[in-house]
């Protein structure tokens, strides 16, 4: 494997942005559960081994939900062993108490819920409605947070902006969800764009909307879908309301099985390249991560979609 010639920005910082951001690594999760060909969990071991090796310091593992559900990670017994001796974070999800026993079992400390903001989603990747879910989330997140103080669980919304059945989603619908959330017992909510159609103007709606509805900024990430090339505009719209967590994906891994028009998640190079030319640190070293998406695309037998990768990268396009 040959590290890519770097260029890197010329950092400029601009106002009232955070000096910090922390990006939350889901390639290994949202990238990977939809492939259409499962990859080897030795590959999937290697990949986020190679993550950790970019400085990352919070990397999604797995999934532990119904394996028929989702067979690109029907492997999570098998490969969260593989990898738990890393010194980074590696949060998993978990729908339900069977997946919190499976994720507990191996020792994770971790743990992500998954919401939605609409009924169709929540019917479509859950079997749930909105508040049926909910149900099934409370003692998850009671439980998780009963066995000990290191323990963290993460609070997934889906549909946050648009829905591919229900079409634009109301503010105050997923500002409903968010708290429902947080009043469950979730440290950490991140607001997801699952088919990319949101654009700044929405992000810096919702945001404010949470605002006044006492959603503290500090608790809140986002994450965003490329599907119409937004992701990086809407995540520095977020930036600008003070979000200092991100979540993205190596090369542009990504997408969702039960929502068609899914597209990949924001590259988490093209992420790191604007941070970087806005003097904001992540910790990761954007050449690694280059060669380990680089590395990934090889087995996926093609090329990252991530423009950063391209642009930094002898891949074939
Ligand atoms: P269900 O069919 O309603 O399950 O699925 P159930 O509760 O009726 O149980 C049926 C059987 O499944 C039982 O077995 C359970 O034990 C078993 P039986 O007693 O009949 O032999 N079962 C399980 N087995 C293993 N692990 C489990 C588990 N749970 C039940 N955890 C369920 C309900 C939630 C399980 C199912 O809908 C499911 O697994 N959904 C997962 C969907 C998913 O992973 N989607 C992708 C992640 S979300 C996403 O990508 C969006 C995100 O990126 C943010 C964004 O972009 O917006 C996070
Ligand atoms: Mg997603």
């Amino acid at each position: 494997m040959n590290t890519p010639e770097l260029g890197l920005p010329m950092p400029v910082p601009a106002e009232g942005l955070p000096a910090r951001v922390r990006i939350h690594e889901v390639g290994a999760r949202d990238g990977l559960q939809n492939e259409k060909a499962t990859v080897p969990t030795a590959v999937k071991a290697e990949f986020i081994r190679r993550l950790a090796g970019t400085g990352l310091t919070t990397i999604e593992a797995t999934s532990f939900v119904h394996p028929k559900w989702v067979p690109q990670l029907a492997d999570a017994e098998d490969l969260y062993p593989q990898i738990s001796d890393l010194p980074v974070s590696l949060p998993v999800l978990v729908p339900n108490e069977r997946g919190l026993d499976r994720a507990l079992a191996l020792g994770a400390r971790r743990v992500a819920v998954f919401a939605s903001a609409t009924e169709s989603f929540a019917k479509a990747n859950l079997n749930r409605t909105v508040d049926e879910s909910l149900a099934m989330f409370e003692p998850v997140v009671s439980r998780a947070k009963g066995e000990g103080d290191d323990v963290r669980v993460r609070g997934y919304l889906s549909m946050c902006f648009g829905d591919p059945w229900e079409g634009p989603v109301p503010v105050p619908q997923v500002v409903r969800v968010c708290r429902a959330l947080l009043d469950l017992g979730c440290d950490e909510l991140s607001l997801g764009d699952t088919i990319g159609v949101a654009t700044p103007g929405q992000v810096t709606a919702l945001l404010a909307a949470l605002a006044e509805a006492g959603v503290p900024v500090s608790a809140l990430g986002v994450h965003f879908h490329d599907t119409y090339g937004q992701a990086l505009a809407n995540t520095l719209a977020a930036l600008q309301q003070g979000v200092s967590t991100v979540d993205a994906s190596a090369g542009g891994l990504g997408g969702c099985p039960f929502a068609k028009s899914a597209t990949g998640n924001l590259a988490t190079e093209d992420l790191v390249w604007m941070l970087r030319g806005l003097g904001i640190d992540t910790g990761v070293d954007l050449g690694r991560l280059v060669a380990t998406s680089v590395w990934m695309a090889a087995h996926l037998g093609r090329p990252s979609p991530s423009r950063t990768v391209r642009a930094l990268s002898h891949q074939e396009s």
